[in-house]
């Protein structure tokens, strides 16, 4: 088997065999193929697709690329949650403490920033010692002892993602409905959840912004789940603009810590409450969606979220004392201004072009090998629906190194889209696909 041939092949249109497959996916993860080839038969599945047998297929062989974890030792129902992607989603970082105080067991592996959009284990670096890179053992017990844990995904967990995944995010072919359904769900596969909580993005922040194409991926997912055998719903949630109003690693754990305490923006909390109360009625710990909430915003409320927070902060080696003192999450000092050009009602705001400014100032990588600035980011002061005065801020820069400033203000500048009329509220879910 060649690859030249599978890729010519893929490039045709026509469907690859589960052999070819598994050759490309075994191949590339040894080391034998090469990037550039790798990355010429993933332009070719961008354009040309796969069919769910290929999907699941590629699925597959991606959970074989490495371990299986297996979650037995850890009592209960184990419920999984991930998110396809977006900008300021500082999710899992509310979500993951709070449903383990509500009395679930939340083993969580998340991932790093991938194009404009930010990862989890960026965030959670901004904590001062903390440690992703746990053992799986020690993820287990940890998880047996506290409830919570939220780790990098090992190099032996699906490395065949881990390497697709840096080299998606560098050649354009990111926004692919069969290559983010293998990569999400081998993961969550292997991470050996028994039921799955997906939260598929829509809007101009999110890899696929149209609700059609995130309907679709989420059919894919919740397909690929009901083959191999794990419950999964998704929920279609609105990433038109940036959740909560801080783009960046430090600023979003800031963000979280406030949500945790109660006081957080309304959409992060809308979110954490309804996926987190399907993951309580998934794991049996509450009778009904209703219910669930109930308990969740008393946990939000009553300070029992920011504890359990504050304890898998201190477990995993970091500095417990962020919760009471943000100023110990390290915040770039050079503060910039984008100004509004106008006055009016803010219409939208394209979060793609936040997220890309974001990167621009340091917060996400240009390129797989890019050393990424976890202190830099922006906070917006207006959000859709806002009015405006003009010469009023509409975003502060989090700046340490100018060089890209003056592209990341005209990123953001040409964001915003002001007018008279005063735009109808968005719904925070828009469907939920189980
Ligand atoms: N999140 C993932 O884990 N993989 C993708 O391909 C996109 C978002």
């Amino acid at each position: 088997m060649r690859m030249s041939d599978i890729i010519l092949k893929k490039r045709e249109g026509q469907e690859l065999s589960p052999e070819e497959i598994k050759f490309f996916v075994r191949g590339y993860t040894e080391g034998n193929i090469p990037d550039y080839q790798a990355a010429a038969l993933l332009m070719a599945v961008f354009f040309r697709g796969l069919s769910p047998l290929e999907t699941a297929e590629l699925t597959l062989a991606m959970v074989e690329s490495g371990e299986k974890i297996d979650l037995s030792a850890i009592a209960g129902c184990k419920v999984d949650k991930h998110s396809t992607g977006g900008v300021g989603d500082k999710t899992t970082l509310v979500l993951a403490p709070l449903v383990a105080a509500a009395g679930a067991p939340v083993a969580k592996l998340a991932g790093r920033g991938l194009g404009h959009t930010g990862g989890t284990i960026d965030k959670l670096e901004a904590i001062p010692g903390l440690q992703t890179e746990l053992s799986i053992p020690a993820f287990i017990q940890q998880v047996k002892e506290i409830g919570v844990a939220v780790a990098a995904q090992t190099r032996d967990l699906v490395p065949a993602d881990k390497k697709i995944y840096a080299l998606r995010d560098v050649t354009a072919t990111v926004e692919c409905i069969p290559l983010i359904a293998s990569s999400i769900m081998s993961k969550k596969l292997a991470a050996g959840a028994d039921a799955v909580v997906l939260d598929v993005k829509v809007g101009a922040g999110a890899f696929l912004p149209r609700r059609e194409d995130a309907r679709a991926l989420a059919r894919t997912m919740a397909a690929i789940g009901r083959q191999l055998g794990r419950t999964t719903v998704c929920f279609l949630t609105d990433m038109e603009q940036p959740l909560g109003r801080a783009v960046g690693n430090a600023l979003e754990v800031r963000e979280a810590i406030a949500a945790l305490k109660g006081e957080g923006p309304g959409d992060l909390e809308e979110l954490c409450l309804a996926l987190g109360a399907q993951m309580l009625v998934l794991a049996k710990k509450a009778a009904g969606i209703d219910q669930a909430r109930q308990k969740l915003t008393s946990l939000l409320k009553n300070g029992g979220a920011l504890r359990k927070f504050q304890e898998m902060v201190a477990v995993q080696g970091g500095n417990p004392e962020v919760v009471e003192n943000t100023e110990l999450l390290k915040v770039a000092g050079r503060q910039e201004k984008v100004l509004a050009q106008a006055a009016g009602y803010v219409q939208s705001v394209d979060g793609r072009a936040l997220g890309r400014a974001a990167v621009y100032l340091g917060a996400g990588r240009q390129s797989k090998e890019d050393q990424i600035d976890l202190s830099v980011g922006l906070v917006m002061h207006k959000k859709i629906g806002d009015t405006v005065e003009a010469g009023e801020p509409l975003v502060t820069m989090f700046v340490q190194q100018a060089r890209y400033l003056e592209d990341a203000r005209k990123l953001i500048a040409g964001a915003y889209k002001i007018g008279e009329e005063k735009p109808a509220p968005r719904p925070m879910v828009y469907e939920v696909i189980a």
